[in-house]
């Protein structure tokens, strides 16, 4: 279960919660009173974001929470994360923080606290027994403010965070589960759960239509496979007749196992690619929050869903595959599939001819080369587009980073018998390179791509996230549909 805790707001402490109290730098003896300064910096605790402290005053137990000398709504974040952490073994948390913040930003403040305990709280239900479990069940934030007027904000910046902090732990769930579980099969039953759920229309695609729709790069990554690949479509459509205020257009790369094909992966390089759908994963749960943050947009996601294997007839080194818009690619590297099932996803997304078409995909390791593991490349062919995304990224406090994508590389995907290769004749610009494979496909459509292969998972704990799955992407999407809207 993703974020079991339910978190809302009152004006105290409910009876035997552990109390937890935001401190800011270089305020500890006034954000805390009665608190033994001298010993809580011997201790190493100096209201450092994120930084907790147990303390005990007149018998009474106190989880301290450093914020920082600003709480900034990226502080909060991580304070209200690691205050989840440092309960997880008691039940009910009352955290008091409000008053660290200027009353002005009192629910921006409550929205992102809120957002930190939920993604902080956040644990995978793995194959362990017992499982390695938080036992804290409910989370009160203590607004003092009686301002009726106020509290309705708060208490909605609450609600809107706890329901994108599910949407999180949803899509950290589904990268988490192993590829041997979350078949492409398993994962379009997911989707069509959620689907009813969320009231979405959903059509999923089995090989067979996949096939006779003329998506030769989903079939041809697919082919190596027993696993039966999956095309599944959603959509939001606002209610009644109304005309949508603009009609987007999602696209998540779903490799839900990248062994590499023929061109096989080695074994380390192999150990983590059951994250290599954290794209569909990312866009999967967006959708769920759009009828709640976007309800007049109406947005269609596209999620090809593969795993990449090496069977007796799998593609092979050198086949040409025909993309659904008509293109032709050599097949170089069976390992760059990601390009091959997104190229028939983003000609299916440009036929609707939507306003604009954004894909989130674990793309390239070149990509973790030239930006690091928590900062997402920011690709497209519209300007205007790069710079609503960036500045949503921003916002949702999510890190991406825009490249470039040159003209004079495309000549590099040049093939001699076909349209395009898959890969290019160098060993470097890789994200750059499958950015422009992929501006291929799009038309003239307005197009934005997130290689995520960085940021989707990571190997040590950080800010909101555990180690795993992120959930990147979620919170930047739902916040570009917001804003749009
Ligand atoms: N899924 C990988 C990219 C990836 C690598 C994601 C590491 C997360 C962590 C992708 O399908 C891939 O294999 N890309 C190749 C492309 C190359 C063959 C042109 C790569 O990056 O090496
Ligand atoms: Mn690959
Ligand atoms: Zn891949």
């Amino acid at each position: 279960m993703p974020v079991p805790i339910t978190l809302d707001v009152a004006a105290r402490a409910p009876k035997g919660a552990l109390g937890a109290l935001a401190v800011r730098a270089g305020s500890l003896g006034d954000d805390a009173p009665g608190l033994d300064v001298a010993l809580a910096e011997l201790a190493g605790f100096t209201g450092k974001p994120g930084q907790t402290l147990v303390t005990a005053l007149r018998g009474k137990t106190r989880l301290l929470v450093g914020v920082g000398d600003e709480p900034t709504p990226a502080a909060l974040r991580k304070a209200g994360a690691a205050a989840a952490r440092a309960a997880r073994t008691v039940e009910v948390l009352a955290l008091d923080a409000l008053g660290a913040v200027p009353a002005k930003q009192a629910a921006e403040a409550a929205g992102a606290l809120a957002e930190g305990l939920a993604l902080g709280s956040y644990g995978f239900a793995d194959y362990k027994e017992p499982a390695e479990d938080t036992r804290l069940e409910r989370v009160v934030l203590v607004a003092a403010d009686g301002d009726a007027k106020r509290a309705g904000a708060i208490a909605a910046a609450v609600e809107a965070a706890v329901r994108r902090g599910h949407a999180v732990g949803l899509a950290r769930d589904l990268v988490n589960t192993p590829g041997g579980d979350l078949t492409p099969t398993a994962f379009a039953e997911v989707a069509e759960d959620l689907a009813a759920e969320h009231g979405l229309e959903i059509e999923v695609w089995d090989r067979d239509r996949i096939v006779t729709e003329l998506c030769g790069g989903l079939a041809g990554v697919a082919r190596g496979s027993a696993q039966e690949p999956r095309l599944v479509r959603l959509t939001h459509r606002p209610a009644g007749k109304r005309k949508p205020r603009a009609r987007l257009a999602l696209v998540g790369k779903g490799v839900t196992f990248d062994a590499g094909g023929l061109s096989i992966k080695t074994a380390t390089g192999m150990e983590g690619m059951k994250t290599d759908m954290a794209g569909a994963a990312a866009v999967l749960a967006a959708m769920t929050l759009v009828p709640s943050v976007a309800p007049r947009l109406e947005v269609t996601a596209y999620l090809p869903l593969t795993d990449n294997m090496l069977g007796g007839d799998a593609t092979r080194v050198g086949d040409v595959l025909r993309i659904r818009n008509g293109t032709s690619v050599e097949v170089l590297n069976t390992d760059a599939e990601g390009r091959l099932i997104l190229a028939d996803a983003l000609s299916l997304a440009a036929e609707a001819e939507p306003d604009a078409i954004v894909d989130l995909a674990t793309l390239t390791g070149a990509c973790m080369v030239a930006l690091g593991v928590r900062t997402a490349g920011l690709m497209g062919n519209d300007e205007d587009l790069v710079e609503r995304v960036l500045r949503a990224g921003e916002r949702a406090g999510e890190a991406l980073w825009a490249l470039p994508l040159p003209d004079h590389l495309r000549a590099t995907l040049d093939s001699e018998i076909a349209d395009l290769r898959n890969i290019g004749t160098g060993p470097y610009g890789g994200a750059l390179l499958a950015g422009t494979f992929l501006r291929e496909f799009v038309g003239d459509v307005a197009w934005a791509h997130l290689d995520i292969a960085g940021p989707a998972s990571t190997g040590t704990a950080y800010d909101e996230h555990p180690k795993g799955a992120t959930g990147f992407g979620v919170r930047t999407l739902a916040r570009l549909l917001a804003d749009w809207a």
